[in-house]
């Protein structure tokens, strides 16, 4: 069987997929087969398997493929890939990195900033009280936006905000300088970094060290009257010290975008939390030939005995 690359994953339907990797394949790495994942998925095909595409891939998959030289996520972020404890260690794990989602991004955190800053979450529960009462009008240098981890995504959402106007500031693990944007680092300066915020953004990757990040003592840390906005994933929040946070009127509100369980439960007591927005994953997402060009550019490199492009450190996490 010819080398292989299987798009796989055991909670989302990925046969959307197969069109534009079977597309990228023929540019850019003649004889790549493309296949779909499937537990009936026999011995003899994962034996030719070289890479997988892959969004929650089943734990023990790519401990059971002989030839693989690449594991891929199909998003920006890894952690569901890096879960497997049976990983090889020498499989590179790489990621999507795109200028285009990282735009999207900016675009989507743009509106939630413009939502807090220009009211229209009070306007729109004064009008299930059908009241009319205009709210103040601030110039966007007034509110001051704080946007936790500034990678592909951080970045330019930070470097967007402050190009709107509005006062920014940013937050990494290792120090970072972004032109218009005050920057902290680490947790030592964590505190520093929150207290001036009106709107705090996650867009944080899913490590051991942010998991359950957004804590009690984390939303004490904010100013009365703060608003959440997070796009970075729903396990970096401790969801019950969120609702308490908002229940008695310390968090403003939410625009809450990823969740811990994807699609989230009716049964979850986020969808009816006052100030609690619930937005579908939707933030921004590669293009399905962006994700199919980019692994599929990756195989061609690892086949060739290169170092893929955009490789994650598995040690840190992302
Ligand atoms: P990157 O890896 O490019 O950037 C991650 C950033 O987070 C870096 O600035 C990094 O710091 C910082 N960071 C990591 N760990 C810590 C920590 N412990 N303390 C402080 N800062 C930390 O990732 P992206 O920007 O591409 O994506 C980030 C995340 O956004 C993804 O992992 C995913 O979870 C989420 N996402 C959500 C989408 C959606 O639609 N909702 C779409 C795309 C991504 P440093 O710079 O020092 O390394
Ligand atoms: C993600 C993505 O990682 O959509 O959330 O890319």
């Amino acid at each position: 069987m010819p080398p292989t690359l299987l798009v796989c994953s055991e909670t989302d339907d990925l046969s959307d997929l197969v069109a534009p990797f079977e597309a990228a394949a023929a540019a850019l790495c003649p004889g790549l087969r493309v296949a779909l994942w499937s537990p009936q998925t026999s011995e003899a095909e994962l034996a030719s398997v070289v890479a997988v595409a892959g969004w929650f891939v089943p734990a023990g998959l790519p401990a059971r493929l002989p030839a693989l030289r690449l594991l891929a996520s199909i998003g920006a972020g890894v952690e569901h890939l890096l879960r497997d404890p049976a990983l090889p260690p020498a499989v590179p794990v790489t990621r999507i990195v795109d200028a285009e989602q990282a735009r999207g991004m900016a675009e989507f955190v743009l509106w939630a900033a413009l939502y807090y800053h220009r009211g229209l979450d009070r306007v729109q529960a004064q009008q299930a009280r059908r009241q009319w009462h205009m709210p103040p009008q601030r110039p966007a240098q007034r509110t001051h936006v704080g946007v936790m981890g500034l990678g592909a995504m951080g970045a330019e959402v930070a470097l967007a905000l402050a190009a709107h106007g509005f006062r920014v500031s940013g937050w990494s693990r290792r120090p970072r300088t972004l032109p218009g944007v005050c920057t902290w680092a680490g947790h030592r300066e964590l505190p520093e970094f929150l207290r001036p915020l009106d709107v705090v953004v996650s867009l944080l990757p899913l490590t051991p060290e942010t998991r359950g990040l957004c804590n009690a003592r984390w939303f004490e840390r904010l100013k009365p009257g703060a608003a959440f906005v997070n796009c970075g994933r729903g396990e970096q929040v401790v969801v019950p010290d969120l609702l308490d946070a908002v229940h008695r009127g310390h968090l403003r509100g939410a625009v809450l975008d990823v969740f811990e369980h994807e699609p989230l439960p009716p049964e979850s007591p986020l969808w009816d939390a006052p100030g609690v927005l619930v937005t579908p994953h939707m933030a921004s997402s590669a293009s399905p030939e962006v994700i199919a060009r980019q692994i599929v550019a990756d195989t061609a490199r690892v086949m060739a005995g290169r170092a893929p492009a955009n490789a994650v450190d598995r040690l840190s996490g992302y």
